[in-house]
């Protein structure tokens, strides 16, 4: 980080007196201190000392469009102008769930939400509603939020994770109840036979089988093909719900997102991020006759002051619109492409072992002999090559999250000049990671 940001020190100060860390969400803490910003336009924020920022986080992937997308502030303004804002309905939650379902074709019905942590709570309640059943199953290395049951996991310590075949529940963090964190059965992402022989072990109390298609909370770690088919298989003949996490996924892999991608269909899926361009929303998706079981006085409560949002509805029914026809995936898809093969070429003339994993406008460097398949590779990218990485591009202006296992976003504001910039910026970010 450059050393000259008086400002934003000068924040922190008064920050930490009245905030943990200064920071609102543990990601955005930095030390010495974190970078605060005061603006936003295309694919650049403006830091509080004036400096311009090449952002590589976009909102932890929700900016799809680029910050400020003229259609969408105008979208919100106009729905500003209007008084409205929550606790009751409006008929753009018609427009914004009948946008939401031209993208996600393969989901009957769709409720919308506030974040990814809620949307994917009510898909657990609705699966144990549905099978009577109480456990949870999830893989190993993907995260769907920080309640005490889906902060399982994510991103745990290989030395404490156990069997890589049959991976131990590992809490997120203190503080979650023991009893709710033992309870979760963790399977082996990209291990069939491991997979296999777990959830047929523990088919008859499985509510439901919980996952990223793509690992992109550890970086972006596809499934193979066979894995997700393998799950479907599965949860199908055990009467599980399968659910899919596509609140990274969703609308940038594919308009319909991992499931379109790779042709295979969950019971319910989660989203959020991408479809309102950074504007707070989450939504539930999936079968009718689950989704209906959220109906009043039918199963589980479906309830929140917040839900649909009259604000984030107009960014989404501005948003979705434009992410419908798979252009702009096909258009971020070459991009990520791009950074992928110029990394590597770059890491080969640095002599550095690094890979850049990626697709959709979503990427993530691993300091590791290529390619990496599951959570415990991810988890070996070497933290002090990392570190020289991410403070040369941070040393060149670009937004970076320096932990190792962590993901990062193009939009499509992020051009020609930006990928050129980036791609220049690998290169002596490279030079430095293997000194
Ligand atoms: C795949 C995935 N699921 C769930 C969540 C939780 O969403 P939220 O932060 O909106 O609660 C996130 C957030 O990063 C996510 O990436």
């Amino acid at each position: 980080m450059p050393t000259e940001l008086s400002t934003s020190r000068a924040i922190f100060d008064r920050a930490r007196r009245v905030t943990p860390a200064g920071v609102h969400s543990n990601a955005r803490a930095r030390d010495p201190h974190p970078r605060y910003f005061a603006r936003a336009e295309g694919a650049y924020l403006w830091d509080a000392d004036g400096r311009r920022v090449l952002d590589l986080v976009m909102g932890n992937g929700a900016v799809v469009l680029g910050h400020g997308h003229p259609a969408v502030t105008e979208s919100v303004q106009r729905a500003v102008a209007r008084g409205l804002t929550c606790g009751v309905e409006w008929e753009r939650a018609v427009e914004a769930a009948e946008a939401f379902l031209r993208c996600v074709p393969g989901m009957d019905l769709v409720r919308f939400a506030n974040t990814g942590t809620e949307a994917v709570t009510h898909a657990l309640h609705v699966a144990r509603h549905a099978t009577g059943r109480r456990r949870l199953a999830k893989v190993e290395g993907s995260y769907h939020g920080w309640t005490d049951e889906l902060y399982v996991s994510a991103f745990p310590d290989p030395d404490e994770a156990g069997d890589p075949k049959a991976p131990r529940p590992v809490p997120g963090g203190p503080g979650l109840d023991p009893r709710v964190v033992a309870d979760v059965l963790v399977l082996p992402f990209n291990d069939e036979e491991g997979t296999r022989a777990l959830l047929e072990a523990h088919a008859h109390e499985l509510a439901a089988v919980v996952l990223e298609p793509v690992l992109i909370d550890a970086g972006f770690i596809p499934a193979t093909p066979g894995y997700l088919r393998l799950l479907r298989e599965l949860t199908r003949k055990h009467g599980i719900v399968l659910i899919f996490d596509e609140i990274l996924t969703g609308f940038r892999l594919a308009p319909g997102g991992a499931a379109e991608r790779y042709g295979v269909t969950p019971d319910l899926a989660t989203y959020g991020k991408a479809m309102a361009n950074g504007y707070p929303i989450a939504a539930l998706a999936g079968r009718e006759e689950l989704m209906r079981s959220t109906e009043p006085g039918r199963g589980p409560a479906y309830v929140g002051t917040f839900n649909g949002h009259a604000v984030s509805l107009a960014a989404a029914v501005a948003t979705l619109p434009l992410l419908a026809d798979g252009s702009l995936q096909s258009e971020l898809a070459r991009r990520t492409a791009r950074l992928r093969r110029s990394f590597a070429a770059l890491a080969r003339e640095a002599g550095v072992p690094a890979v850049l994993a990626g697709d959709g406008g979503h990427f993530q460097w691993y300091f590791v002999e290529g390619p990496v398949a599951d959570y415990r590779q991810a988890a070996r990218s070497d933290p002090e090559r990392c570190r020289r990485f991410t403070a040369s591009l941070e040393a060149a202006d670009m937004l970076v999250a320096r932990n190792p296992i962590a993901h990062h976003a193009l939009s499509l504001a992020h051009g020609e000049a930006e990928l050129a910039a980036i791609e220049e910026a690998f290169r002596e970010a490279l030079r430095r990671a293997r000194a």
